[in-house]
């Protein structure tokens, strides 16, 4: 098993190949289950979503949407809270129901964290499982907010953010001191659980950690190195992001 490496000329390139991914997978299975992710590199892939739904028809009616995880402590009508962002970036200009979509609790008490988790876990495999996971990959090498030490069989659970992907957000809530400390996350197993995975990785910020992942062995101090053990992983990059591979 290896990683499937996917050398784009452009990021508008790798987009519209997973865009039209999911589309084929929708139109294929319309009860797909997908796994999404926040931040900032798959904002122009929700962008093509929502177009695909507008000029193309593509409908996401019983497609269910699971998220990889929530920072804990923020309103979820908090502007950085993962809710909101994929309200903002995505379902409020799709016609999926309410209903069919699942983000970890940004608000959860501490002693409800271990059943909440479970009942995300619950959730996912009664949906059937996840068909078509989308990953970024933060500077940590984290999947999801799996920071280094995560375990390759890790499941839902709270995390203690790294420094750096702390650090990486401030600008977005304009000061250090405003990131969250915790959040909670899909597993490593979780997401090694989906059937198909997607990680895309676009600029030059990104070369060092992808050529880790891809080409290193694997190791819990880069989560996303576990992915080389993954049937049907994929690795979408342009060409800044493949520059030291
Ligand atoms: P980014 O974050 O898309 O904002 O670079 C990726 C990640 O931290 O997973």
């Amino acid at each position: 098993m290896s990683i499937q490496l996917h050398l784009h000329s452009s990021r508008e390139a790798a987009i519209r190949t997973v865009a039209q991914e999911m589309a084929m997978l929708i139109r294929n299975k319309p009860h797909a289950v997908l796994g999404l992710a926040t931040g900032a590199t798959p904002i122009p892939l929700y962008q093509e979503l929502v177009r695909l739904h507008r000029v193309e028809g593509l409908s996401f009616r019983q497609v269910t949407t699971f998220n990889l995880d929530e920072y804990l402590g923020l309103e979820p009508t908090h502007p950085e809270s993962y809710w909101n962002f994929m309200h903002r970036n995505l379902f409020d200009h799709i016609d999926i129901p309410a209903a069919n979509i699942h983000l970890p609790g940004s608000q959860v008490k501490t002693e409800d964290i271990l059943s909440h988790c479970e009942a995300y876990e619950d959730a996912i495999r009664v949906a059937g499982g996840i068909d078509y996971q989308i990953l970024g990959i933060g500077r940590t090498g984290h999947i999801g907010f799996n920071e280094p030490g995560s375990p390759a069989d890790s499941i839902t659970r709270r995390i203690h953010l790294d420094e750096i992907t702390r650090q990486d957000a401030a600008p977005a809530f304009g000061d250090l001191a405003h990131v969250p400390t915790h959040a909670i996350t899909m597993g490593c197993g979780t997401i090694l659980a989906a059937r198909k995975i997607a990680l895309m990785a676009f600029g030059e910020g990104k070369a060092a950690i992808v050529r880790r992942a891809l080409r290193e062995p694997v190791t819990d101090e880069v989560s996303a190195s576990f992915l080389q053990n993954h049937p049907d992983a994929h690795f979408h990059l342009d060409p800044a992001s493949a520059s030291a591979l």
